[in-house]
């Protein structure tokens, strides 16, 4: 047995343990562990406190239109999440981090938000004693526009693209690094690489200096992360398909855990994810050389989800490096965000609705012919 995966096994059956039943491991691999079952009751009996270094996570979202696993009703989703806070703080290092994937959602029957996800927020930093290291937008730009009554038959809300990321801490000062995850330069930064920068004071006040035109290499990036979640050929959705399984209806892309497992850890580290589904989050922890513990409630899911660990999907899920940088790359987030605010296929629809579009009204498209 390795030194690492001695580790490993010192977390899952942690000091004081043996008196209450172990939940039974459903699959494990050189680096981490599946579980099947209650994520709190796994967590409240086997995890040791401080001993976790990244918790990396999409809970099921406090949806109206449920997914098959069952969600929570937004106006309950803050108490039902407390307790898992609490074992998220309890098994959290010092300096170690969570993160949520959690996407927003509507009320039911009208045209408005609610508002679950950012008492979700306040809970954790009011309550379970978490600090707001930052707050990320998930775009997704392959997000359809939903829900459709909204969206495309009144034609009243904008499509809802982003989930929010909350990057969580118990010290306002967790490990992380961004010389982890840099992007690569723009083409307005190349050109001003290239022709040199003169220093001068911007108009907001900023003063910057010569350094600012000092090639690093790769950029910083902003706190957006586009990543369509597109995924349709993999050896994973293959494995369902050829096995029968369903495959997981909310599995979140592999580059989103793999950005903060760079950011937020170091190899041999340990991460966790007690909403798992599909287990992406171990298959990249794997991958990386992080070790990691996954639990999850739907045992079919689990059965997808060992797939990720063979050897044949493992060869294609391997890192493409930027060219000559060293840097992770993804051509296919190289997407364009346009100036909003314009009426780009010209054609006006005439009055905006004075009731707010609350009764429906026949909406005319514009003609095949429009410029
Ligand atoms: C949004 S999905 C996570 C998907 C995952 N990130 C992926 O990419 O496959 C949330 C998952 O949490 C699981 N879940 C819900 N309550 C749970 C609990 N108490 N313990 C363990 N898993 C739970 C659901 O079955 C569902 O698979």
């Amino acid at each position: 047995m390795t030194q690492t995966r001695k580790k490993a096994l010192a977390h899952e059956e942690p000091a004081g343990f043996g008196s209450k039943t172990p939940f039974p491991r459903y699959f494990s691999t050189e680096l981490g562990c599946m579980y099947l079952g209650d994520s709190l009751s796994f967590l409240r009996n086997q995890v040791a406190d401080a001993t976790v270094d990244l918790i990396v996570t999409s809970p099921p979202f406090g949806l109206v239109r449920k997914k098959g696993y069952g969600n929570v009703d937004a106006d309950r989703y803050v108490e039902w999440f407390r307790p898992f806070g609490e074992q998220f703080r309890r098994v959290l290092k010092p300096n170690g981090s969570l993160v949520l994937d959690i996407g927003g959602s509507w009320n039911p029957g009208q045209p408005t938000r609610s508002l679950y996800h950012f008492e979700l927020l306040l809970m954790l930093c009011r309550d379970a004693g978490f600090h707001l290291a930052q707050d990320f937008i998930w775009w997704n730009p392959a997000k359809l526009p939903t829900p459709a009554e909204w969206v495309t038959v009144r034609r009243i809300r904008i499509k809802d693209a982003v989930d929010y990321i909350w990057w969580l801490s118990p010290s306002p000062w967790p490990r992380a690094d961004n010389r982890r995850v840099l992007a690569p330069y723009s083409e307005s930064m190349q050109v001003l690489l290239k022709n040199g920068y003169r220093a001068k004071l911007r108009p907001s006040g900023h003063d910057i200096s010569e350094k600012f035109a000092v090639d690093n290499g790769a950029a910083i990036p902003p706190n957006l992360l586009a990543i369509p979640n597109t995924e349709s050929n993999s050896y994973y959705l293959r494995y369902c398909r050829e096995h029968e399984l369903k495959p997981h209806p909310a599995r979140f892309p592999a580059e989103l855990p793999e950005y903060f497992v760079r950011l937020l850890t170091d190899p041999g580290d340990f991460v966790l994810d007690p909403f798992a589904g599909s287990c992406v989050t171990g298959e990249v922890a794997e991958r990386l050389g992080r070790r990691w513990l996954c639990s999850e409630l739907v045992e079919e899911y689990l059965q997808g989800a060992q797939a990720r660990f063979s050897p044949e999907a493992r060869k294609q899920t391997q890192t493409v490096l930027f060219p000559g940088s060293g840097l992770a790359k993804n051509e296919r987030t190289s997407y364009r965000v346009f100036h909003p605010a314009a009426l780009w296929n010209s054609v006006d629809h005439g009055c905006l609705p004075q009731d707010g579009g609350r009764k429906r009204r026949h909406i005319s498209e514009p003609k095949s012919d429009a410029k």
